[in-house]
């Protein structure tokens, strides 16, 4: 009993030591990326402001091997067009992975669309988008990034927009050896975003601002000069890989099967004129 209680308390405290709970200040997470001329707030809420000379986006100062990122984004509002929002994961390099939330702009009053992407080893096409129960102009939502051993979630105020299985077992690519940092930016793709480029970002409204706010990032941090990923496997010391982490919960499978049959728009896995062979963990 009593070591079983000892190892109990060292893997506790161990595991806090690994652990970065942080709802913190903007600056204690994160510093400005690229286009720092356009942050045209540090603080909270970040402002995030693109025109007709560049975009701009921050990033974590720490890398993270699994656990879950947050933030609150209100979106640019009004014509958007051309725009996108995003937040997302990434790893550094040509193979690097990355999990990506894309917010894809519209004209005034035309809906924005939601698009996820997973890369693993360099290489991406696993789009899905979603339309939204709400409009994300007007008020902060919360959209997070969970990544285990078991799968990815991405979750829209607390609701699992889309799960990313790791299929391991199958053969299938799973990003589980490369740390990566928290990213947000705001840029300009009218080439592709709205309604499939069709619509060119219309500069005369510019600029066009999101603004970001309570950041937290809860994940095991991978500190520049540890090479190691072991300290991050936790054996199920992180709750994100705890028992019961494994997969969703009958209610988050019946939260994700709504959004799948209400809001789900395109997925590559349906893709069939994009593929002639589906990629293998679109296959059960
Ligand atoms: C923009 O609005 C059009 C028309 O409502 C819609 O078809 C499209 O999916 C919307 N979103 C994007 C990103 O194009
Ligand atoms: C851009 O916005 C301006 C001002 O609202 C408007 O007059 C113009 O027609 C828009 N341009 C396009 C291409 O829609």
């Amino acid at each position: 009993m009593g070591s079983q209680s000892n190892r109990l308390l060292c893997c506790l405290s161990l595991a806090m030591l690994l652990i970065s709970v942080s709802s913190a200040k903007f600056s204690d997470l994160f510093q400005p990326y690229w286009g720092a001329d356009n942050i045209v707030a540090l603080g909270e809420p970040l402002k995030l402001a693109l025109d007709s000379t560049s975009g701009c986006g921050f990033g974590s100062k720490k890398k993270y091997l699994f656990g879950q990122a947050s933030m609150q984004i209100k979106l640019v509002e009004g014509d958007s067009a051309g725009t996108v929002t995003a937040f997302y994961m990434s790893s550094d390099g040509p193979n690097h992975n990355e999990l990506d939330f894309e917010f894809l702009g519209n004209l005034s009053g035309e809906p924005y669309l939601v698009q996820t992407n997973v890369y693993v080893d360099g290489s991406g096409n696993r789009e899905q988008r979603h339309s939204l129960w709400f409009d994300p102009t007007i008020d902060f939502h919360t959209y997070s990034i969970l990544w285990n051993h078991h799968h990815i979630r991405f979750l829209v105020d607390g609701i699992p927009i889309r799960v990313f299985a790791n299929k391991e077992a199958n053969g299938i690519p799973y990003p589980r050896d490369q740390a990566m940092g928290v990213y947000g930016s705001v840029w300009n793709a009218d080439d592709w975003a709205t309604q499939g480029g069709r619509v060119k970002t219309n500069w005369s409204h510019a600029p066009f601002v999101s603004a970001f706010r309570a950041f937290e990032i809860d994940a095991c941090e991978l500190p520049a000069e540890a090479a190691g990923a072991e300290r991050c496997e936790g054996g199920g010391a992180f709750w994100w890989d705890a028992a019961g982490m494994s997969g969703l919960s009958p209610h988050q499978q019946r939260q994700l099967r709504w959004v799948r049959k209400r809001h789900l728009v395109y997925d590559y896995c349906k893709d069939t004129a994009r593929s002639s062979e589906m990629p293998g963990e679109c296959l059960n």
